[in-house]
């Protein structure tokens, strides 16, 4: 039976996101799906990764791909031969937009920025690149392989060589005062970026800071008070300089938001590939919630068998009505109530909405809901009161 929600999904489109799940070394505060491997057979990955495409596009025809995305792990360490395969395959398969973003993932040491120009040679049009820190005693601490120099160099590069770039820097480190904060993110901000991704260390169980923390070995971490200065100094200084936050921790020049995370925060369908991949599919009127085994090993000998190790679930609408609402929040822009509604069956529960409204933390305009400023670090509360 089809139901409300049968092409909601085509009002934020469909992308496709490739999980390349291994990294030269593991930082200490990583818990993405990332290994080290000592061999690596990249014509078996290769192989894997077209085959999954192919399987994916026969229960997707005819769809146009607004995206592709290289993520990780470390796709920087990725064979080009292997993007070039992945782009000329997902390009037979589907419709590629006019004017489609192509994105990989890379970090800054010297192996990868020699290998810029054959990405950009198989498709490849924006890098984001891990920078993380404009401090070399702050990289050390955080276990990164390159140093400013090195990060400087390779942002120079991509610059070069691709038409849209994006730099990553993690923040609220240990010993990080608000003062160096500001410093290191004005200094930035003078690099000619036309967006950026802002995380605030968190600190994950089962990484080696986790294993740390508990034992009381991780000295220097920000109070929450202090987190909180950091965060509106965030705001203050990329607002200065025109790039707001479009997403929570994501800041852009109007124009240079990454269109893929906007198929993700605008809760459209995507193909998503690799070890560990998440995905949202409709097919025959289902949503259909996928993820991929994580083990890379797994993963690789599933897809090799034939019998990819992928579990699908069928969303209910109003599970998708509440995930329209966990992704939508995080924008700036908000959720249109109108699409929430047809997919609930049912409005917002109005009461909390007053509340959170009357209290400053949500704002209701042009028939969408959206967290104000000071709404946005505690989304998951509101998301608490509103689910
Ligand atoms: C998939 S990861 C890494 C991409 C690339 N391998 C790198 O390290 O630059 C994407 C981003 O998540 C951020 N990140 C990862 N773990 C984090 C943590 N525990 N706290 C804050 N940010 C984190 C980093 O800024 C990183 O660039
Ligand atoms: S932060 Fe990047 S390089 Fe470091 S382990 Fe995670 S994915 Fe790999």
């Amino acid at each position: 039976m089809k139901h409300s929600g049968v092409e909601d999904w085509q009002d934020a489109g469909f992308a496709l996101y490739v999980h390349w799940p291994f990294c030269a070394a593991k930082c200490p505060y990583c818990d993405f799906n990332s290994h080290v491997a000592r061999q690596i057979d990249h014509d078996r990955w290769r192989a894997a990764y077209v085959s999954e495409i192919r399987r994916w596009a026969e229960r997707t025809p005819g769809r146009v791909l607004r995206s592709i995305f290289f993520g990780g792990g470390t796709p920087s360490l990725m064979d080009p031969e292997t993007v070039n395969a992945v782009i000329e395959t997902a390009f037979d398969v589907w419709t590629p937009a006019n004017d489609i973003e192509i994105t990989l993932e890379a970090n800054p040491t010297s192996v990868e920025i020699g290998k810029f120009r054959a990405f950009s040679d198989a498709g490849v049009n924006r890098v984001s690149l891990g920078v993380q820190a404009l401090d070399d005693d702050a990289l050390r601490l955080l276990g990164r392989m390159h140093d400013v120099d090195q990060a400087m160099r390779a942002w120079d590069v991509a610059n070069e060589v691709f038409a849209r770039t994006s730099l990553d820097l993690i923040y609220a480190r240990q010993f990080q005062t608000a003062e160096q904060w500001r410093d290191e993110l004005s200094r930035a901000l003078t690099l000619g970026v036309s967006h950026l991704s802002l995380y605030q260390l968190t600190i994950e169980d089962g990484t080696a800071f986790g294993d740390r923390y508990k034992i009381g070995k991780l000295p220097g971490l920000p109070s929450e008070d202090r987190g909180a200065d950091l965060w509106d100094i965030t705001q203050e200084l990329c607002i200065k300089a025109g790039l707001p936050a479009y997403e929570v921790s994501n800041h852009a020049k109007p124009g240079a938001e990454s269109r893929h995370n906007l198929v993700y925060w605008n809760y459209g369908d995507y193909v998503g590939i690799g070890p560990g991949a998440h995905g949202r599919v409709n097919e025959n009127g289902q949503r259909l919630a996928t993820v991929a085994a994580s083990s890379p090993h797994a993963w690789l000998a599933s897809v090799e068998a034939e019998k990819p190790a992928v579990e699908e679930t069928a969303l209910h609408p109003s599970d998708q009505a509440g995930e329209l609402l966990m992704m939508g929040l995080r924008l700036s822009d908000g959720v249109d109530l109108s699409r929430y509604e047809r997919l609930n069956e049912a409005p917002l529960r109005v009461e909390a909405v007053r509340q959170l409204t009357d209290l400053g933390f949500l704002r209701i305009a042009n028939g969408k809901v959206a967290a104000t400023d000071a709404g946005r670090p505690i989304l998951n509360s509101l998301l608490r009161e509103l689910l």
